[in-house]
């Protein structure tokens, strides 16, 4: 029997579907996926630099696991250490921070064993066949008394995932599936580090996601999630995101089908009409506002207006019926002012989300807005973050009670 391997998530659902990803290949290989970390031979942690919290949740994680050696593993002998490398499991951290921090991480946590950036995840099977195998013959090229556990490898330069990676069938859920549709972004909103760990956007071509969905219908699934940074600057030769959508719509077997997540400024009015036809999409729409201050706004690089965006969710509103808008907000950039932050408030106040995600910024490696100094206090931050947050539960409380009494 293969080795057991435990994969922990952290991150966004590009995540999710990478740690898929993984499984699907390693379980190929003959590993075994494992729910519970105690006894496992492997831990992969999937990692998010989106925030320094992300990142902190996973530093701390990393910590736990050296200290209590490999979960539930009592030592065999007296006197011998829970901490001798035979009791531990090996520990490979992959995704975002992996490519944010490359081979400084073994020096942060030197209980890591392998470091692979988001666009090399298919080298994982190899990389542990190569840790695994070597270390069993003794062959490490640090040599030592553990050479398993003394090779130190690093895969983060790759460019294209294979398209084989995608097609493993393996999904969580029975009934529902994430489909990758572009990797990456070309956006570089200042504030964000996503093109700077996954890359330029890279489209796949439309044929293979087509095919990647005819097989998970095939395989039972009814409901599918199309994903990318930015899903509407999707372009494969002639075909672009409406195009897609239509094209998905087609499937035969498909029941349901959503995508994550629109940027406002690629987002047409062909997109709603094409929504409001569909019978399959869901009447949902993810639209990130991030702030209502032009000049906010024009900081973050977000290119669109306040007013771009309120009427591109009034004309949602108008075209999709019945449609449920949710979005995300950042309070505390730099150099956000009480007048600033009233613009944001306003506006949220205005468009009544179903729900918006807050968050504080944080600064964040390589990104423009790091230029700009930090000036909003940590304070004033979580006072703008708990404003908001009780405005739009205000909000979304309101807008259940008017479902319930429409129901
Ligand atoms: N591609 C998506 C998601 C990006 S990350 C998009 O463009 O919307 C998800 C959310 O995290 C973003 O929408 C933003 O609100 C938030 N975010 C990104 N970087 C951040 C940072 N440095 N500080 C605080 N929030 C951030
Ligand atoms: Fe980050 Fe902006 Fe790209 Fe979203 S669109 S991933 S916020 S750079
Ligand atoms: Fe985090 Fe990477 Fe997603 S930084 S939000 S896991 S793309």
């Amino acid at each position: 029997m293969g080795e057991k391997v435990y994969l922990k998530n952290f991150g966004c659902q590009m995540n999710v579907r990478d740690s898929e990803v993984i499984c699907g290949i390693l379980k190929k290989e003959g590993y075994e996926i494992t729910d519970e970390p105690d006894g496992a031979d492997i831990v992969i942690f999937n990692t998010c630099s989106v925030r320094q919290h992300a990142e902190d949740k996973v530093w701390s994680e990393i910590g736990r696991i050296a200290k209590i050696g490999k979960m539930g593993t009592v030592p065999k002998r007296r006197g011998q250490s829970p901490f001798s490398p035979q009791n531990r499991p090996l520990i490979g951290l992959v995704g975002c921070m992996a490519q944010n921090y490359k081979e400084k991480i073994f020096e942060r946590a030197p209980n890591v064993s392998f470091v692979v950036g988001p666009s090399d995840i298919a080298k994982i099977p190899r990389i542990l066949n190569d840790i695994i195998r070597q270390g069993k013959r003794g062959q490490s090229p640090k040599g030592g008394d553990s050479p398993l556990f003394q090779l130190k490898i690093w895969e983060t330069d790759g460019d294209i995932r294979p398209e084989e990676i995608y097609h493993t069938g393996f999904y969580e859920d029975k009934e529902h599936a994430y489909v990758v549709i572009s990797e990456g972004c070309s956006n570089y909103c200042s504030y964000c580090v996503v093109p700077y760990v996954r890359g330029e956007l890279r489209n796949r071509n439309y044929k293979e996601i087509l095919k990647e969905i005819e097989e998970a219908v095939d395989k039972g699934i009814t409901s599918i999630t199309l994903l990318g940074q930015n899903v509407n600057a999707y372009k494969y030769g002639d075909t672009d995101f409406v195009e897609l959508v239509k094209l998905v719509e087609l499937v035969r077997g498909l029941k349901e089908f959503s995508f994550i997540t629109s940027h406002p400024k690629d987002t047409s009015l062909d997109l709603f009409e094409a929504m409001a036809d569909s019978e399959k999409l869901k009447k949902y729409l993810h639209l990130p506002m991030q702030s209502g201050s032009d000049r906010i706004l024009k900081l973050m690089n977000r290119g669109y207006t306040r007013k771009f965006y309120l009427d591109l969710a009034d004309n949602y509103r108008k075209i999709v019926k019945d449609a449920t808008l949710t979005t995300d907000i950042i309070v505390g950039f730099p150099t956000e002012a009480e007048s600033d932050f009233n613009d944001t408030y306003n506006l949220v106040k205005d468009i009544e989300f179903d729900a918006a995600y807050i968050f504080k910024y944080s600064p964040r490696p390589n990104t423009k807005a790091l230029n700009l100094d930090d000036n909003v206090t940590k304070e004033e931050k979580e006072k703008r973050h708990k404003i908001i947050l009780d405005l739009q539960r205000e909000i979304s409380r309101n807008s259940n009670i008017k479902n319930q009494i429409s129901k």
